[in-house]
C-alpha cells in the first residue's frame, strides 16, 4: 500500500474531531475553538460552525488517496477498471463441453424403437432405391403406383409382395405377365403394362424386407393393419425375426411361380 499523505491524514482527524466536538489540529480548516463565535456563546453557537466546517467536500476515501499520490500508468489503469471473472467462472467454462453434451442429448428425439417397421421400412425404401422408380411416397414414376391402397389391391398377401420383391418382375411374374391377384379390381397388373421393368431384391435383408413390406401397405399405402391378421407393424414390434423368417420361407420358392405362396405357413389366403 502507499503511504497516506501526511495532509489527508490531517484533514481527516480534523473532520472526525469537528464530529465530535473536539479541537481539531492547528492547521486544519476545521473551526478552532478560539473563534469568536465558539469562545462567546453557549454550546448552541459553536454547533453551526462545526457543522459548516464538516460539510465543505466529501471526504476523499483511503483508496482515492491512495491513487492520486501516485496515478497508475495506463495499462495498470485499464486492468484496475476492467471487470473482474467471477471466481466461479472457470467452474462453469470446464463444465460447458459436459453441458453441451446432455442438452444435445436431451433435444434429440429419442432414438427410433429398433424395432419400428415404419422407420426401418421407410428407409430401406429410400435406401434400395425404390423411391427413385415409385416415387418418395410411391406416387408412382418409372415404376407402378404403390399409394393410395393401390399396393393392397394388387397384392391382399403380404407375403406375395415378397416374393415379387425377392424376383422382380422376371421372375416374380406368372408366365402370362401377370402378377399379383387376379381378382384385382380393375384388372390383374401385367409387367407388360410400364416400359420398364421391375429389377429384384435377392440379396435384400429379410428383415429389412418385412419392415419394407409393412411400411410400404400401411403407412404409404394406408392399410389396416386388421387387414394383414398375420403380418403386420403390431407382429414386427413385437417379434421382427418371427416374420423374418416367414420372408425367408417365400424367397426359398422356386421362380417364375407367385402361386406357390399360398402354401407357405402364415399365408393369408381368402
Ligand atoms: C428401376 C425401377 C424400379 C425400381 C428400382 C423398383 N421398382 Fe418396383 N416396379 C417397377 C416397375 C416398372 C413396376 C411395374 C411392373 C413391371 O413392369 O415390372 C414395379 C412394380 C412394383 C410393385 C407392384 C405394384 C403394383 O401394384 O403393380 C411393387 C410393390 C414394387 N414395384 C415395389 C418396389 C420396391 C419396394 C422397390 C425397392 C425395393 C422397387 N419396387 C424398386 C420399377 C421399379
Amino acid at each position: 500500500m502507499t503511504e497516506i499523505p501526511e495532509h489527508l491524514l490531517k484533514r481527516a482527524a480534523a473532520a472526525r474531531s469537528a464530529k465530535s466536538g473536539a479541537d481539531a489540529p492547528a492547521d486544519s480548516p476545521a473551526p478552532s475553538v478560539d473563534t469568536p463565535a465558539a469562545t462567546s456563546g453557549a454550546p448552541a453557537a459553536s454547533a453551526p460552525a462545526v457543522k459548516a466546517a464538516a460539510a465543505p467536500a466529501p471526504l476523499p476515501t483511503l483508496e482515492d488517496a491512495a491513487s492520486k499520490a501516485k496515478p497508475d500508468i495506463p495499462v495498470v489503469a485499464a486492468a484496475k477498471r476492467r471487470k473482474r471473472v467471477p471466481f466461479w467462472a472457470a467452474a462453469v467454462l470446464a463444465g460447458l463441453p459436459v453441458w453441451a453434451v446432455v442438452y444435445v442429448a436431451a433435444i434429440q428425439p429419442p432414438p427410433a424403437a429398433a424395432n419400428d417397421p415404419m422407420v426401418i421400412g421407410h428407409d430401406a425404401f429410400v435406401a434400395e432405391g425404390c423411391s427413385g422408380c415409385h416415387g418418395a411416397n410411391g406416387e408412382g414414376g418409372t415404376g407402378a403406383v404403390l399409394n393410395e391402397g393401390e399396393i393392397n389391391k394388387t397384392f391382399a398377401d403380404p407375403l406375395s409382395v415378397a416374393y415379387w420383391l425377392h424376383f422382380g418382375a422376371d421372375g416374380g411374374a406368372r408366365a402370362d405377365g401377370t402378377y399379383g391377384d387376379l381378382t384385382r379390381e380393375g384388372g390383374p397388373h401385367n409387367i407388360s403394362t410400364l416400359a420398364g421393368l421391375m429389377p429384384g431384391f435377392p440379396d435384400m435383408d429379410p428383415t429389412e424386407m418385412a419392415a419394407l413390406i409393412i411400411y410400404m401397405r400401411e403407412e404409404m399405402s394406408g392399410g389396416d393393419p386388421a387387414e394383414d391378421p398375420n403380418f403386420n407393424s403390431e407382429h414386427f414390434t413385437a417379434d421382427p425375426a418371427a416374420l423374418a423368417a416367414m420372408v425367408e420361407a417365400v424367397t426359398a420358392l422356386e421362380a417364375g411361380n407367385p402361386d406357390a405362396v399360398a402354401g407357405v405357413e402364415g399365408a393369408e389366403t381368402e
